[in-house]
């Protein structure tokens, strides 16, 4: 007898206890994947007949999974556990970053590589979806270590990366050494140096100028339009960031040097409060040499104080799941620009709508990185290197453009910003689907 599933046009979920594991599309405990399935939910009404495509965005094209075995510095084996996922590839190559963090799982890295699509899309790149990631503390490591780790991960992606396939990228605990690791191995086995199968290298490596500050750069470029939109005046607002790393110290940086008052932040180690403002520059330095905020000289507040801050502009730019039902009522900023991907729960997101707090959504603003990642690419395969000028002035357009598009599609259907750009982005996705058609 046939099970209901397969007879059945709409896929029914196992849910029986003879199934321990779920199926990827039982939104429920899923984890980020079900964050992102209930947002695709969220967004099918407005779809048209598109949404005839729907299941697509719920089902990632290919998940790989690998061991990562190395040698540490004692001699002895470690093994980690290796992912890299292409949820959508119907616009082109997949594309997204490689995450080393203790707490990566595959539901992270399909929910992860879901949202490059829709990013990738929002801002019309040339771009399918993708992200990776190692389950591994590289804080453990030493530099060595992080190497061989790093090069047999590569080595075992190898099958289904490339400069026309899947094109890595930095993520959280991953920089520029680790991607000239995973381009020099990628060409190693290839046999010709390969320099556009990753982004985000260094510039002596086919890197392009202003990768590394493009991802803030795109958060203060957001934040700048949305502010606008609610007639905040950037001078002199107050602004507070979760994380202080790549995204939330340049995004910091560039309010401060238009002068807002960074007034809150946090990271991994603790959360800091300064009414007057602080001295971002300082604090970069700080962080530079210390590896954490911890230590630099500012009142000590406890987490849930951090997110109670008196403030305007609220940025996220640490990790997913950090804004949720329980703080998002005591948020007193106007606005939320997400640095990080998937910061806010959907029922934190219902939470700040009612509360008439805008949201500034991850796909839309801190999509700065993977647009210069693709300058990045684009400049690769020309061998022919842009300014930094230049390259700055093509990120604002691009940033704006879309950003503006998607402030008036949210106008026009009455919807929160997420919507409207997952509206943007799914269907652009899905009419690239639908005139591909399907093969056989
Ligand atoms: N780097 C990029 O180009 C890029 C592009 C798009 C999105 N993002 C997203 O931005 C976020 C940050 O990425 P990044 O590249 O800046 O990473 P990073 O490793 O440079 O910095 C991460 C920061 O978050 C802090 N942090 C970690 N765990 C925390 C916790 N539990 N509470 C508070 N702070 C914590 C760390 O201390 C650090 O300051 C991630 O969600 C990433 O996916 C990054």
């Amino acid at each position: 007898m046939m099970s209901s599933a397969s007879s059945s046009a709409k896929p029914t979920i196992a849910t029986s206890s003879a199934h321990a594991v779920p199926s990827y599309l039982n939104a429920d405990s899923l984890g980020p994947w079900g964050i992102y399935l209930q947002q695709i939910d969220r967004v099918t009404p407005y779809l048209g007949s598109l949404a005839r495509w729907v299941e697509t965005l719920k089902r990632p094209k290919r998940a790989l999974i690998v061991d990562v075995p190395i040698e540490l510095d004692n001699g002895t084996i470690a093994h980690y556990e290796g992912y890299r996922v292409q949820h959508n590839t119907s616009r082109g190559p997949g594309k997204g970053g490689v995450r080393f963090h203790q707490d990566v799982t595959l539901s992270e890295v399909m929910a992860l590589s879901a949202w490059m699509s829709v990013k990738n899309a929002a801002v019309n790149v040339p771009y399918g979806g993708a992200k990776g990631g190692i389950r591994v503390d590289p804080r453990t490591l030493s530099r060595a270590e992080l190497e061989r780790l790093t090069r047999r991960y590569t080595s075992e992606i190898n099958i289904i990366i490339g400069p026309n396939k899947d094109i890595p990228a930095p993520d959280v605990n991953t920089n520029e050494q680790v991607m000239a690791w995973m381009m020099d191995t990628y060409s190693m086995n290839s046999g010709s140096t390969s320099t556009g199968v990753v982004t985000g290298k260094p510039i002596s490596l086919g890197g392009s100028l202003g990768r590394r500050e493009a991802t803030g750069r795109g958060v203060f470029v957001v934040g700048s339009e949305a502010a606008r939109n609610l007639g905040l005046d950037i001078a002199g607002a107050r602004v507070a960031v979760q994380g202080f790393g790549n995204v939330g110290s340049v995004a910091a940086k560039l309010f401060h040097e238009a002068g807002a008052k960074v007034v809150a932040v946090q990271d991994h180690r603790t959360s800091l409060y300064e009414p007057a403002g602080f001295d971002v520059p300082a604090l970069i330095e700080h962080v530079a040499n210390n590896g954490t905020i911890e230590g630099f000289r500012a009142e000590t507040v406890s987490s849930a104080q951090f997110w109670e801050v008196d403030c305007d502009i609220l940025i996220p730019a640490a990790l997913e799941g950090q804004i949720t039902a329980e703080n998002a009522p005591r948020i007193k900023a106007r606005m939320v620009i997400e640095g990080a991907n998937g910061p806010t729960t959907p029922e934190a997101d219902d939470i700040l709508r009612e509360r008439n707090i805008l949201v500034a959504p991850d796909v839309i603003a801190n999509a700065g990185g993977v647009t210069v990642s693709y300058f990045e690419w684009v400049q690769d395969f020309s061998s022919f290197f842009w300014t930094e000028e230049e390259i700055n002035q093509r990120l604002v357009r691009i940033m704006q453009e879309a950003f503006r598009s998607i402030w008036q599609v949210a106008q026009e259907n009455k919807v929160t910003l997420r919507t409207a750009a997952f509206i943007v982005a799914c269907s652009r996705i899905l009419q690239a689907r639908e005139v591909r058609g399907l093969y056989p």
